[in-house]
Parts: C-alpha cells; structure tokens; sequence
C-alpha cells in the first residue's frame, strides 16, 4: 500500500471577491521512501497542494477529494488517515510527526523573538516527548544537519541563511516523520550552499527511508534527486513519470518547454520548445486544455476539451490529445 493516496483532489481559496481554483482534479501516490519531485511555475498550485497534507490553508477554503489517505507505518489508524476527515486534535498529531513541512522560504519563518532550542521544543510539544527525549533529539537532529548543539541557545538572526535552513530541515525531522514536504527549501540559497543542503537531504532520506515531495520551479534540480517528476500546470498534473523517463524522452508540450530551459553544454540542444505568454486566471473556467492558449501544437480539440491524465507506457502519464497513449485513463 502506498504511503499517501490522493485521488480527484479540488481545493478552492474563497476570497472576498472571487474563487481561486487553485488545485483541479488532482491525483498522485507516493511510495514510503520515493522523492517525487513537483515542478511548474509560479502559481499553479505546488505549495498549496503540499500545505493541504497537512491541512495548514485558510479556513475558508474549499477542499474536496474522492480520495486523501495518508498510510501511516505505525498503523496510527487501520485502513490509513483520511486527511480530510481529521480533527484539529488528531491533525496535531498528523502534524510533524508522520508529514512535516520544510517551508518555502522556511529560513524567514523561524520566529525571530524564539532562541532555536525552544523553537524545537515547540514542535515536539504536542507529540508527548518528555523533557530527556527532547533535549537529546534536538542534539541528535542538529548533529545530523551538522550544525553545533550550541546553536540552540541562538536566535535566528545570529545564524546565517543557510544554517536557518538547515535548522528548518532539522525541525521538519524531529518528530521522525515519514513524509516530508520540502517546498523550495533551498531557493534562496547561493549555489554551494544550495547543493550542500540537497546532499544533506538526501542522506538523511536515506538513513531515515523517508518520502519526500520536493516541490521547485527548476525542474534541473530534481535529475539527482528525484525517483519520480510529477509536472503542474494550472492546478493539474499534466506529466508525471520516472526521474529518467521525463528527462529523456518528455512528451507533454509544457515539460519539453521546461526542459528546454536547462542549458545543456555536452548535448546538441536537439528541441528548443519556448512557452510563450502566461497561465490562465485560475480564478475563472477553463474551458479546453488549459495549456492550449501557450501551446505550439494545440489543435481545435484542444480548445474544447479537457485532456485527461493517461498511461502511456507504466508509470509515466500524460494528459495531452496529441500524444499517442497505450490506454485507458487513470483517476
Ligand atoms: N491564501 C490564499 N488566498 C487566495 N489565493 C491564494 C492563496 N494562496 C495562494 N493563492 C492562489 O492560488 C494559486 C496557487 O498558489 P500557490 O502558492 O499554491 O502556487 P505555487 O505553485 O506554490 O507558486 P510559487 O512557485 O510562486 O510558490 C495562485 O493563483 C495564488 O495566487
Ligand atoms: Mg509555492
């Protein structure tokens, strides 16, 4: 059984004048110990996707979804979680300690008025840790993400960019999670340090035999780190398939345009595909393929017609009417 199964998922934002339809129809498992990396640009959803596993967005937002089961490995609850139906109570305890959330810009999140200690204190709170098991797990997990046990006494403005974020990691691991949401956690970071803290992640995913989703707008990143490339545009999955699958032979329009933006130095630059203009408002209907305006090969169907997610070949799936698939459609 996989970790997390969500199938059909809709979340609407209410705001005062309009409703965002902000994830559509969207559906995904992720395997205990898979990073399945989430791409698309901004707006189309990643964040809000990954914040409603843990049902962290604004009261007044809509959620539905045919299915939204979190399996978790201690058998928490026989059957699986259903994410949807928890309560505040049992959210809590959903929260960090089987998904946590690395958050995007989580270096500017830390409360700034808090010293670090406290802080993971705060966290490992609801979790019933007693005072021993936190001050040792805080030790264990700073060591890990090899900061100084001293650090706990700091605050956030005494360390720097990427110490705040490799303590951010190590607050999304302490409670010994199973499934991480990293949402951009090194975007604001320089190259080394970013590269550093990827590696970090990764041995510490290994170790730990976590499952992580990895959302980024730079699709680059995920070739080495990544087991599967799920791909968003405008609140859908369009293309989603194994790391190697999607960056050798890409078949939706929007991943080859994506994938054309990585500068390759030791390959002929075989298909330079550009994408021209910008999403739709998600605020409205989309009528068609929502990608049919930006697209180069988009037909009368396509403005019509609803592409749906379907299998072309094992795990990679592809909701686009011109490309030949083997069968039927997934849900
Ligand atoms: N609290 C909110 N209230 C209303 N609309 C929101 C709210 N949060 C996000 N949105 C809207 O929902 C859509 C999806 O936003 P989201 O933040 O999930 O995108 P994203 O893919 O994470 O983008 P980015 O790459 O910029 O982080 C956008 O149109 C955004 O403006
Ligand atoms: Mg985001």
């Amino acid at each position: 059984m996989d970790l997390l199964e969500v199938s059909k998922l809709n979340i609407r934002y209410r705001t005062k004048d309009r409703t965002i339809h902000a994830v559509r129809d969207l559906s995904i498992s992720i395997k205990r110990g898979e990073v399945v990396g989430l791409v698309g640009e901004s707006g189309c959803g990643k964040s809000t996707f990954g914040m409603s596993l843990l049902r962290l967005l604004p009261v007044s937002t809509d959620i539905s979804a045919k299915k939204m089961m979190f399996n978790a490995g201690d058998g928490m609850q026989a059957g699986g979680i259903d994410i949807l139906e928890l309560s505040e109570k049992e959210l809590r305890r959903l929260r960090w300690k089987h998904i946590s959330v690395i958050f995007q810009g989580s270096m500017n999140s830390l409360n700034p008025v808090a010293r670090i200690g406290s802080q993971f204190a705060d966290a490992m709170f609801w979790h019933g840790f007693d005072d021993e098991t936190i001050k040792n797990s805080i030790s264990s997990h700073l060591e890990l993400v090899h900061l100084d046990d001293s650090i706990r006494k700091s605050y956030p403005h005494e360390l720097s960019g990427g110490m705040k974020q490799r303590v951010a990691i190590a607050m999304a691991l302490v409670c010994s999670p199973e499934l991480v949401i990293a949402d951009e956690p090194t975007t604001a970071l320089d190259v080394v340090v970013q590269r550093r803290i990827l590696k970090l992640l990764m041995d510490t995913k290994e170790k730990l035999n976590l499952s992580i989703i990895f959302i980024t707008h730079d699709i680059s990143l995920l070739a080495s780190i990544a087991d599967r490339v799920a791909v968003m545009y405008a609140g859908s999955i369009v293309e989603i398939g194994d790391v190697r699958t999607l960056f050798r032979s890409p078949l939706h329009p929007y991943t080859k345009g994506l994938m054309s933006t990585i500068p390759r130095v030791d390959e002929r630059q075989s298909e330079l595909v550009e994408i021209h203009g910008s999403p739709p408002d998600l605020s409205g209907s989309i009528r068609g393929c929502p990608f049919a305006p930006r697209c180069g090969i988009a037909t009368e169907l396509c403005a019509v017609e609803m592409p749906q997610l379907r299998v072309v070949e094992g795990r990679h799936m592809v909701s686009c009417h011109n490309v030949e698939v083997q069968d039927g459609k997934n849900d």
